[in-house]
């Protein structure tokens, strides 16, 4: 399993870093079986498993139940798993708590934390307390509320210099890892030219040191739209529902089960049951 100082490493030979994100066993073993060198718990998982309008409804108990299935389908991946809403905020001690039953209970590797601000002390915090942080700027989805929408982030001058700004902080706080999300392409080259440590663009460009992208988008499954920053590279959907149309054909005109999806006894045991 790769580490953090591999991600760093990583970063210092350009190669580039691969996560996707993953919410159960399956998802985990398509991701570790594909060759991503991270898998985030995300609590997108509250839209893409869980059919919520975002990701405010997400719980902790949410993210430990997904995060130990996620291990338990690939052990030997560095897993993040996102903080929920609200489980940082309130003080250091409750943060405290739930980073410990993220990495001690459900087997996370580090924790993802959105926002800047107060949250640079939450990161210091936890990285004296030895739990690996990621941190997550630009657009932060757990603050939809507050921002009024999903919208590009850093579109000026002054908001650019500030995720700068942010972004050294949260590397000064100690964070391993930054995710930067939705800003224009030139302002996340010059935060990644800026770092000593990775960052993860979504909607952030090619020039940043890594990718993530959401699993469901990546395969389409079960999702209606998705954002302009997605690329998709299957479609469950398109093979799904017909899959499901065609069982639901042949179990009413008996076509299945045939005698190959059957059991049979034997004729001797035959006789001596009804003979
Ligand atoms: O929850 C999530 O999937 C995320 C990624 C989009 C970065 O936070
Ligand atoms: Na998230």
């Amino acid at each position: 399993m790769k580490r953090t100082a591999d991600f760093l490493k990583m970063k210092t030979n350009n190669d580039k870093i691969a996560m996707i994100t993953a919410y159960d066993f399956p998802s985990a073993k398509h991701a570790q079986s594909g060759g991503a060198d991270i898998i985030l718990v995300g609590d997108s998982l509250g839209m893409t498993v869980l059919g919520y309008e975002s990701t405010v409804s997400v719980t902790l108990s949410d993210v430990i139940h997904h995060t130990k299935a996620v291990k338990r389908g690939a052990r030997n991946t560095f897993t993040i798993t996102d903080m929920p809403f609200m489980t940082y905020h309130v003080n250091k001690e409750e943060t405290m708590k739930a980073a410990r039953a993220l990495m001690q209970e459900a087997g996370a590797d580090a924790v993802k934390l959105e926002g800047a601000g107060e949250i640079v002390d939450r990161v210091r915090e936890l990285t004296e307390a030895g739990v690996p942080v990621c941190a997550h700027l630009g657009l932060t989805p757990q603050s939809v509320g507050v921002m009024g929408g999903y919208k590009v982030q850093g579109k000026t001058a002054e908001a650019a210099r500030k995720l700068l700004e942010d972004a050294k902080e949260m590397e000064q706080a100690g964070a391993f890892m930054i995710v930067l999300e939705c800003v224009p392409y030139q302002v996340a080259e010059s935060i990644t030219k800026s770092l000593a440590i990775p960052v993860i663009g979504i909607g952030a460009g090619g020039k940043t040191d890594g990718q993530v992208l959401v699993y469901h988008d990546i395969m389409r499954y079960g999702v209606d739209r998705t954002a302009k920053f997605v690329k998709s590279y299957a479609n469950f959907d398109t093979e799904g529902v017909p899959a499901v149309q065609s069982y639901v054909i042949e179990v009413k005109n008996g076509a299945f089960p045939s005698d190959e999806h059957t059991f049979t006894m034997n004729e001797e045991e035959l006789d001596r049951l009804y003979g």
